[in-house]
């Protein structure tokens, strides 16, 4: 047992819900118009970025990644987030990609798709000093964990363990050493391509496994004005964000998805995230997303030709949740790190909106985290997956309808081996009925059954 799953024992029960009445719905802070930079979402929930591994392999929107945002779309959140979307024009399996003009069409249809339905001294043994690195390759793949303890570095150690990836504070590698000249113009041209595609702002990807996250994280040791102290940490992405800013223009919103904590030995925590926080409102970024974990850090070997999934320990635990846990539980269980940002940003003077997630489901839990001013929006992901009409079940007084998450993470394992992104809740639900698209497996339906309020209750 590892000891990720010693620590998360205990089975917790989903929270008890009350759903509301339309009316107190009506009048509940959730269901409120609030300002995020020079837009104005008509609610205050969200829908966070997942990735359902939907796109070709190129990149390209296909009708499948058209399904996924129309059918968030049908639940009317305040904001629905795009998936993680590559910026530079290389190759990323079914994830989507915006790092070339070409893309952009696609784009387009998503935006109008989601508007229009809206939307290595251990042998004793000198001699191989000397030897070839095939020869030493072959005696490490047989030596005994004592012997790979003692002739691995940490790096190595690492690397064996949860398999080989780059830093980037490895600055002796010059595709990472230039990442600093490189990346606020690719990032700027993206946001340029998502204004032209339509749409309404951009999120930049600051928070788990992805690059800015490892620039923020105190884990940083680049000795090139890149790394060390928070200041030098927080500097390519202010200067990524001040080069989207020029690009898109100051009446476009740019928001920062980062994390509240890194949850890794060594690496940023809460104190860390709400000092940039400041920065990042400062610096006139519209809204902060803060998220937890996620880190490649603790993440599990993979298996020999799969890609690390970054999601697998106690950091990954923290990102997502699941219902067997520690005492804390799940549920809502990211809050007071939003929190802490937020208070950090107002005594700086700033009103930027901060948005919560993590193990919200519960229209109560949602009120009174806006009630407590602990986040100004809520975002619920797989609660959203489960129940793509949620939000609007119970803005219309229908909550008793909501087919409520269980926080088991199958959705999550889907995407760990890179499969389409289903909820257990709905996927093999009606999947003979004509409107029912289904995933490459033949057997999983790709979208939830769509639910229609009752007359009168259209809105
Ligand atoms: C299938 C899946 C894919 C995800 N992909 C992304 C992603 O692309 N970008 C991101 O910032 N977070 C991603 N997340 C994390 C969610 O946005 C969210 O932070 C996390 O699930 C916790 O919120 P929840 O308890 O409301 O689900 C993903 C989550 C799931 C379940
Ligand atoms: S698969 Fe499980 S954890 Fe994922 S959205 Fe559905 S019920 Fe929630």
């Amino acid at each position: 047992m590892s000891a990720v799953a010693e620590r998360f024992k205990i089975r917790h029960r989903l929270p008890a819900a009350r759903w509301p009445t339309r009316e107190e719905a009506e009048r509940a802070r959730l269901f409120q118009a609030a300002r995020i930079g020079p837009v104005v979402a008509e609610q205050r929930t969200w829908v966070p970025a997942m990735v359902p591994w939907r796109a070709t392999d190129d990149g390209f929107v296909t009708d499948e990644v058209l399904a996924w945002y129309a059918r968030f779309a049908e639940g009317r959140p305040g904001v629905l987030v795009v998936e993680a979307t590559g910026i530079r024009d290389v190759a990323s399996g079914p994830l989507l990609r915006i790092g070339d003009d070409r893309f952009v069409p696609g784009l387009r249809r998503l935006v109008e798709t989601v508007r229009g339905g809206r939307l290595a001294e251990a042998t004793h043994d000198a001699t191989w000093r000397q030897a070839p690195e095939a020869a030493v390759r072959e005696r490490l793949v047989s030596a005994d964990r004592t012997l790979l303890e003692a002739a691995l570095d940490d790096r190595q150690r690492e690397a064996l363990d949860y398999g080989y990836r780059e830093r980037i504070w490895d600055t002796h590698l010059p595709h990472i050493r230039e990442l600093p000249r490189v990346l606020p113009g690719l990032f700027a041209e993206a946001g340029r391509r998502a204004r032209e595609a339509g749409f309404d702002g951009i999120e930049l990807h600051y928070a788990h496994a992805y690059t800015m996250a490892s620039f923020l994280s105190r884990l940083n040791t680049r000795d090139d004005g890149y790394g060390g102290p928070r200041e030098q940490r927080v500097r390519l992405p202010l200067e990524v964000l001040g080069a989207v800013r020029a690009r898109v223009g100051g009446d476009y919103v740019v928001g920062i998805r980062y994390l509240g904590d890194d949850v890794v030995a060594g690496g940023s925590d809460v104190e860390d995230a709400a000092w940039f926080g400041a920065r990042f409102a400062e610096a006139g970024v519209d809204y902060l997303s803060v998220s937890k974990g996620g880190r490649f850090e603790d993440a599990k070997q993979p298996r020999v030709g799969e890609a690390v999934y970054p999601y697998t320990g106690r950091s990954g635990y923290e990102c997502m949740p699941t219902v067997l846990s520690d005492e804390r539980g799940p549920f809502a269980r990211n809050v007071p790190l939003a929190a802490r940002i937020r208070g950090a940003v107002r005594e700086a003077g700033f009103d930027t909106p901060v948005v919560t997630s993590g193990g919200i489901g519960t229209f109560e839990q949602a009120e009174g985290i806006l009630e407590r001013g602990e986040a100004d929006f809520v975002g619920a992901a797989r609660q959203s997956l489960a129940d793509p009409d949620w939000f609007r079940k119970i803005r219309l007084g229908h909550g008793s309808l909501v087919r409520r998450c269980e926080f088991t993470n199958y959705c999550e394992g889907l995407d760990q081996q890179h499969k389409q992104v289903t909820c257990k809740l709905w996927d093999r639900v009606e999947v003979d009925a004509p409107d029912a698209r289904l995933a490459r497996d033949g057997k999983r339906r790709l979208s939830a059954p769509s639910w229609t309020p009752p007359e009168g209750d259209a809105r």
